[in-house]
């Protein structure tokens, strides 16, 4: 079977670097390129940070492309408090030396959207939906070439997570999300209802300390720093590991089960802004615009996450 080729678009961030590494350790898998967003920390430092971990997999031939530095109509919210004033706090490792691409991140995805096959290429976004938003302003017909769009993103029983109302993916750029939720694109969403049932832990840092390897100590370190905010905040043993879910999802779907729905996004109301309005119960005749995702085989999810890191 043919590796699916995929576009990762991300703002690390943590977890985001541990679902790039994923990527790059899955032979299912044929990565086009990195395309950088504004999310967890501004786009000057994601688009370092995507560097920092490409060079870390030793992937120096994976090709980095910036994208937009702020939401489509929003002013930008960042994360620092969660990521650290990096964005990767937690791991030392070296300033990167690989470059950017010239090309702006939306013009590669529309590029690469025109020349590959149509329905062979899978949007992965593990930030803000800013450039997927704006390629779709530009050339929805073009965009409607993807295969399928896979996020990180929303919530429904698990209601907000830098809102009450709202996850930070989706509250950082409703106006985008609400594009890909009425572009007509197949819609996979993995929300905060999923990665707050994959919470790391304890044990599994010590696994990663145990591989031995640049690659485990770094992300057994990134694990230690990001989940300081989960614990203190939910009291509990461990943090979501958010992001991975998404590549997980693509090389082991059957960890995962959800429901063919319809998820309408809320950009109008200061109050609910960026909420992902889920029909779970199906209780409207709205029609079904997204797989929402709403449980994971959490043990089968760290062993997958482990086992692929140590080929790294
Ligand atoms: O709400 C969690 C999401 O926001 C994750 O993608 C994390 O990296 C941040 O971008
Ligand atoms: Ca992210």
């Amino acid at each position: 079977m043919s590796a699916q080729r995929i576009i990762i678009d991300t703002d690390p961030g943590q977890d985001d670097a541990v679902a790039i590494l994923l990527a790059f350790a899955s032979p299912e898998l044929d990565v086009l390129g990195l395309t950088t967003v504004a999310g967890n920390v501004p786009l000057a430092q994601t688009t370092r940070n995507a560097k920092v971990v490409c060079e870390l997999a030793n992937r120096t031939d994976t090709r980095i492309f910036a994208g937009c530095d702020r939401p489509l109509s929003q002013t930008l919210v960042t994360a620092e408090h969660v990521h650290g004033a990096t964005g990767l706090d937690g791991a030392d490792l070296p300033e990167p030396m690989m470059p950017t691409q010239a090309t702006h991140a939306v013009d590669f995805i529309l590029e690469t959207l025109r020349a590959e096959p149509e329905h062979t290429v899978t949007l992965c976004t593990l930030g803000p939906l800013t450039n997927i938003g704006a390629a779709l302003r530009a050339d929805p017909d073009t965009m409607r070439r993807a295969k399928a769009i896979v996020s990180m993103g929303g919530a429904y029983f698990e209601v907000g997570n830098i809102t009450p109302a709202a996850e930070f993916n989706i509250y950082v750029d409703p106006e985008a999300a609400d594009a890909v939720a009425t572009s007509g694109i197949d819609w996979t969403i993995l929300p905060l209802d999923v990665t707050h049932k994959a919470l790391t832990s304890p044990d599994w840092i010590v696994r990663l300390n145990g591989l031995n390897t640049p690659v485990g100590t770094a992300v057994a370190g990134w694990t230690g720093f990001f989940e300081r905010f989960d614990v203190a905040k939910y009291g509990s043993s461990g943090a979501p590991l958010h992001d991975p879910t998404v590549i997980a999802y693509l090389i082991a779907p059957d960890l995962f089960e959800g429901r063919r729905i319809n998820v309408e996004i809320e950009t109008a109301s200061p109050l609910t802004r960026g909420m992902t309005v889920a029909d779970w119960w199906r209780v409207t005749d709205r029609p079904a615009n997204a797989l929402f995702i709403g449980s994971i085989n959490a043990k089968g999810y760290f062993d997958l996450i482990t086992n692929r890191l140590a080929t790294l």
